[in-house]
């Protein structure tokens, strides 16, 4: 069975994929310093996969000690999570985020190349596409001006990576720039676990729903869509999840690749309004929300061109929107509000 280094496999998408690679028929090894997320998660995946997953509390910077996971293991390939992700937060504490995110992705690389590790998938973001100028986005569509010092991190790294493959015949991967994750495993027993107010628009919605948060701010409804409010391709994070093993699937198959990028959504916009009505309908809890300002920094509308991930990855999503949202709001039952 192939070993499979998971680095933030504890986080969402991370333990998701954890999931679908062990569904797969390999073995995943998870890294994460738990700087987001909960020991916890690891009962949930055995609760859906019966299985204990090797699971190491190291963070990705501490190179010597992460030298060890590679000493331990045959690792086939690696997945790397491992990042921090909150775009407000990154404009406070630039330094943070390119030590983070930059700086693991550097460290991880150098142990690849020590130890002989061939194979990165690596976690981008939508977010390089800023406001696009023509609609759906490909991976052809310019990358723009990062408008945070988080989304400048996913540049960097993209270009890391790519000049890192184009340096060493022997250093192969793949970008995936994910657009807007949601939901949950059916199961319940992994999910989005977002520590304090959530930034994202579904936890927003599960946890008033909840009665955790008193009103859902609608972020504007003067936008040039069909109701005014933003668009965005939402993607069930079990289809997202099973894109990972497809691409490393891919990645084995095609031993002369050395680094593409595939967009990794479905292809499909929708505005916030009709995230709050399918979510009502679904849920049948009536939401309290309001329209407030514009946030600032928000794209107007953004969905993806799926046609080069499913072409050549072989991948489409299986799951609707009403799937996400009963999903999330299956997960947010579960939780307790002190997390
Ligand atoms: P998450 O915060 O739930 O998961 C990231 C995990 O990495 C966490 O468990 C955290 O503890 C761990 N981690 C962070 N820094 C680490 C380090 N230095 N060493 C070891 N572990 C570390 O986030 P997520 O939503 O699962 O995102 C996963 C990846 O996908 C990130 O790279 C993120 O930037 C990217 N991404 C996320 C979204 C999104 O909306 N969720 C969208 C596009 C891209
Ligand atoms: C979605 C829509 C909001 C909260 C962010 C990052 C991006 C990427 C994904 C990682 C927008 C609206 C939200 C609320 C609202 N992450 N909204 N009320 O903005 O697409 O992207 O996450 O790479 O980099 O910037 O996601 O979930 O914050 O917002 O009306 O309380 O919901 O205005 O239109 P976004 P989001």
């Amino acid at each position: 069975m192939q070993n499979i280094l998971v680095t933030g496999g504890a986080g969402y998408i991370g333990s998701h994929t954890v999931v679908e690679l062990h569904n797969a028929g390999y073995n995943p090894i998870i890294v994460d310093n738990l700087s987001n997320s909960r020991k916890s998660v690891l009962t949930g995946l055995k609760n859906i996969t019966g299985k204990d997953f090797t699971f190491y509390q190291i963070d990705c910077n501490d190179k010597d000690a992460f030298r060890q996971v590679f000493k331990a293991h045959e690792i086939s390939g690696v997945i790397h999570f491992a990042a921090y992700k909150a775009v407000g937060e990154s404009v406070a504490k630039p330094l943070e985020y390119y030590e983070n995110n930059v700086g693991s992705l550097m460290t991880l690389i150098r142990l690849m190349k020590e130890e002989g590790v061939e194979k990165l998938i690596f976690s981008s973001s939508c977010t390089v596409y800023g406001q696009p100028d023509q609609l759906p986005v490909t991976e052809q569509s310019p990358k723009k001006t990062a408008e945070s010092p988080y989304g400048n991190t996913k540049q960097v790294c993209e270009e890391v990576i790519e000049d890192t493959s184009i340096s060493d015949k022997s250093f192969r991967a793949i970008a995936l720039r994910y657009f807007n994750p949601v939901g949950a495993h059916p199961s319940s027993e992994i999910g989005e676990l977002p520590l304090g107010i959530p930034n994202n628009l579904v936890p927003f919605i599960t946890q008033t729903a909840a009665g955790w948060r008193e009103q859902l701010t609608v972020f504007g409804d003067d936008y040039d869509t069909e109701d005014g409010s933003c668009v965005r391709d939402y993607i069930h994070v079990v289809d997202l999840a099973k894109a990972h093993v497809k691409s490393l699937e891919y990645l084995t198959k095609h031993a002369n690749l050395s680094f593409d990028i595939f967009n990794i959504g479905t292809g499909k916009g929708n505005t916030v309004l009709e995230i709050v009505n399918t979510f009502e309908e679904v849920s049948g809890v009536k939401l309290n929300y309001r329209i407030g300002e514009r946030r600032s920094g928000d794209i107007e509308k953004i969905y993806a061109d799926v046609t080069k991930s499913s072409e050549t990855l072989g991948w489409k999503t299986e799951k609707s929107l009403k799937d996400s949202l009963t999903d999330s709001w299956n997960w947010q039952k579960t939780l307790k509000q002190d997390v």
